[in-house]
């Protein structure tokens, strides 16, 4: 580790501040913001505030156990890194140093399909540890499936379809700073490895790759029957990210898909909607148990993990706290940062008195 844990940032605000003087403006304002007037960020955040704990006691939380059984496998931890496109925006190893510090740490990896390495990278950097990998559909479907495929290949576990982002939301900070960063070329390296992409363009350099990248991720066209037809072209579980309506999520049953990620895409994508753990219950109540329910939007800490497993949550994903991690100290930043979320959860549902994490449904919580 060569980051002190001394002086390591342990909250997010003082990580947030110390990866802002890392970061260039454009990078730290990118990672930062969200869409239009920033209501459903800092809703996202309030909404775990207005939730409380109802502790119990005397129950002999000497020994704890973490662990979650999803789809099948038993993760030691409740926690995931989250898909975050880009990664070399934020440091030289992007994706390879995170990836790394997940498996360091014994946490899933998601990579996303705009991250600045190819998940093939991703995978001889850090051999069987767990790894989902993050679709955005392709205009082009049969770079879709030629990337699930690679997935699947390298021995990913999952397939997440992110389904908020057919088009980018208002981000006004990016817009006023002019600065995006699949223009400059730091999500490319999936297409770029990928054959089927490869051969549909005429020019073959960096700015054609670039121009037919952005001309394939963005398709409003999406919908049921894509989600239908990757489920037949693939034996991966599909779990699909961005649903927020108890009605999706009965719909995402029905067309066959394995899991339901409840997310807001912390605020980035639309604006002055429901927070994401406002959201979480009545999704977990339409499921009914049939499949399994994960969340991510506004995880700030152990505590948010917590309340997030008592509404029913099977895990969480961490988004922005890891990345400014990786900013400020690379891998060894991103492993403390999940040292301090495995041990403020613990330290939580110890104090609350549930010693197993599959228990966490029967913690009492209030709105407040
Ligand atoms: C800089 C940045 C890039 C992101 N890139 C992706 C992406 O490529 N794919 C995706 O599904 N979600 C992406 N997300 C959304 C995260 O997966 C997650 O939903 C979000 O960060 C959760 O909100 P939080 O960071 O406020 O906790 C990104 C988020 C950030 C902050």
């Amino acid at each position: 580790m060569s980051v002190e844990a001394k002086s390591f940032p342990v909250s997010f605000d003082a990580l947030e501040q110390e990866a802002k003087e890392k970061m260039s403006t454009g990078a730290y304002g990118y990672v930062r913001s969200a869409a239009s007037n920033e209501e459903t960020l800092r809703k996202n955040a309030k909404g775990f505030e207005k939730l409380a704990i109802v502790p119990r006691m005397l129950r002999n939380v000497a020994a704890v156990d973490m662990s979650v059984t999803i789809g099948g496998r038993t993760y030691p931890y409740p926690i995931f890194l989250a898909p975050v496109g880009m990664q070399r925006l934020t440091h030289e190893e992007g994706e390879l140093a995170s990836a790394r510090a997940a498996a360091a740490i014994g946490v899933p990896f998601t990579q996303s399909t705009v991250s600045s390495y190819a998940l093939e990278e991703v995978k001889q950097a850090t051999g069987d540890s767990p790894k989902w990998f993050q679709l955005y559909w392709s205009r082009n479907a049969e770079v879709s499936y030629s990337m699930v495929d690679r997935a699947e290949k390298a021995g990913y576990e999952a397939v997440v379809l992110t389904v908020d982002t057919v088009m980018t939301g208002w981000r006004e900070t990016d817009l006023s700073t002019n600065f995006s960063p699949l223009k400059l070329g730091f999500g490319k390296a999936n297409y770029e490895y990928d054959s089927v992409f490869m051969a549909a363009l005429q020019a073959k350099d960096e700015e054609s790759i670039i121009q037919s990248v952005l001309e394939n991720i963005h398709y409003p066209e999406l919908n049921w029957s894509h989600v239908a037809e990757l489920k037949k072209r693939t034996s991966l579980p599909i779990y699909i990210k961005g649903i927020l309506h108890p009605e999706d999520a009965i719909l995402a049953i029905e067309n066959g898909v394995d899991g339901i990620i409840v997310s807001n895409h912390g605020g980035r994508q639309l604006d002055g909607i429901i927070s994401a753990i406002d959201a979480l219950p009545t999704i977990v109540q339409a499921v009914d148990g049939t499949i399994p329910v994960l969340f991510d939007s506004g995880i700030r800490r152990g505590t948010d993990v917590v309340k997030a497993l008592a509404l029913g949550a099977k895990a969480v994903f961490i988004g922005r706290p890891f990345i400014y991690g990786l900013s400020v100290g690379g891998q060894a930043g991103v492993e403390k940062v999940l040292e301090n979320y495995i041990e403020e959860t613990k330290i939580t549902m110890s104090l609350a008195g549930i010693s197993k994490a599959s228990d966490l449904l029967s913690l009492k919580l209030i709105r407040e």
